[in-house]
């Protein structure tokens, strides 16, 4: 018996279709970034130095804060900028809709999250909510600028000034980011940033804190190597969370073209949205906060899934079958997390926008390569998949 089928019509067929495929993300280095790493390796100087240095005087000086210190990765970024503001045991008010790290370094600190439920057209953390979940313990705010698009920082501003809580700005996502024309590291005790392989300024790893204050930027650069302030001198405990020049000068490389880069993806998401309006009744593209202008890190949706015979991950495999990848960011929200399940019993209410995102989101191709063809395909691909699903 042939083994040979007959192949399906590409939208129902799990195989990716003989068209080429739309790139989800462009993570290519150029050559000026090699040589810029090559020179560190040449020079033998691996250790964060000169490097490290530069990146933190040009990205703190465009994101407007006083003080950058470059670290290990993101995570460490939050656990750096976590240590000095909170306490063991303090609750601090964080979003139910982000990465895990945001929620998963207050643990580490040892103190208890407080999920917040997400405002359903930005996908942000929800401010009006936030204030309804302040607790007696309650000391502080970890806000996640999710997708590239800074929250309501003024009422993150104002909630933090009516209860002397501190704030602390997850900005891994969202680089050059700004609110109301200041860039976002004007706001808060602290900014934590990203610079993992896959971020708008990616390196493989790394990450960095900026801050306003000096003896916070002091406390910060002590943590993150080991309490160090002479050699073999140590003057607390700490740890080390140094990051290294070889992301230092791929970072600085790449800094030269975040700026236009930057603009491009804005025109991305500027078409996108143009486009998207036919499909008004299935999809909504998620808002960028008022007064904000978002960098799209990613150009998430929700799909209208009770007007479509599919799942999400259907949508999205039939999207692939027309060489157009999608993502999803997340699957499901922080409190569904079996990670956070001891401290459900704290929290005074459901997430029900939160909640549903997870089942609903579903991230396009964004970067700044997308060109016409690519627009076309990506368009037709959707146009087609919600033609055959449609309830
Ligand atoms: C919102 C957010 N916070 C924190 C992190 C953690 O950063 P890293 O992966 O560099 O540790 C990420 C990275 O994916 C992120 O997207």
């Amino acid at each position: 018996m042939s083994t040979v089928t007959k192949p399906a019509p590409a939208v129902v067929s799990a195989a990716p279709a003989a068209k080429p495929t739309v790139p989800f993300m462009l993570p290519q280095l150029h050559e000026a970034d090699i040589e810029a790493v090559n020179k560190v390796l040449r020079s033998g100087m691996l250790r964060a130095a000169s490097k490290c240095e530069e990146l933190e005087k040009r990205l703190g000086e465009m994101s407007g804060a006083k003080h950058a210190m470059t670290c290990a990765n993101g995570t460490c970024a939050l656990q750096l900028a976590y240590e000095p503001l909170f306490k063991r045991g303090d609750d601090v008010l964080v979003p139910a809709w982000s990465y895990i790290a945001t929620a998963a370094m207050l643990v580490a600190r040892g103190c208890n999250p407080i999920f917040v439920d997400a405002d359903p057209a930005t996908g942000q953390i929800d401010m009006n909510d936030a204030a309804k979940r302040v607790t007696k313990k309650t000391t502080g705010i970890a806000a996640t600028h999710m997708y590239g698009t800074p929250v309501d920082i003024d009422a993150v501003q104002d909630l933090a000034k009516k209860h002397g809580f501190k704030v602390v700005y997850d900005c891994a996502q969202s680089h050059l980011s700004t609110y109301k024309g200041q860039p976002v590291g004007k706001f808060g005790d602290a900014v934590t940033y990203s610079f993992y392989a896959t971020k708008n300024l990616g390196t493989g790893e790394g990450g960095m804190i900026t801050c306003n204050d000096d003896a916070l930027a002091r406390q910060i650069k002590l943590l993150r190597s080991h309490g160090e302030t002479e050699k073999y001198l140590h003057e607390q405990v700490g740890y080390n969370y140094r990051m290294n020049d070889m992301a230092g000068a791929i970072a600085c490389s790449r800094l030269d073209r975040l700026p236009a880069e930057t603009a491009a993806r804005q025109q991305a998401a500027a078409r996108y949205d143009n486009l998207l309006s036919e499909f008004a009744a299935y999809i909504t593209p998620m808002r960028a906060t008022p007064g904000s202008v978002s960098v799209y890190h990613l150009y998430t949706l929700k799909l209208n899934i009770e007007k479509l015979r599919c799942s999400r991950d259907e949508f999205s495999k039939q999207l692939m079958a027309e060489g157009v990848p999608s993502a999803v960011h997340y699957p499901r929200s922080l409190p569904q997390q079996p990670a956070f399940k001891e401290f459900m019993g704290m929290q005074t209410a459901p997430w029900p926008i939160a909640d549903s995102l997870g089942a609903r989101v579903l991230s396009l191709p964004m970067h700044h390569g997308l060109t016409d063809a690519h627009f076309d395909q990506i368009i037709n691909a959707i146009r087609k998949v919600i033609a055959n699903n449609k309830a």
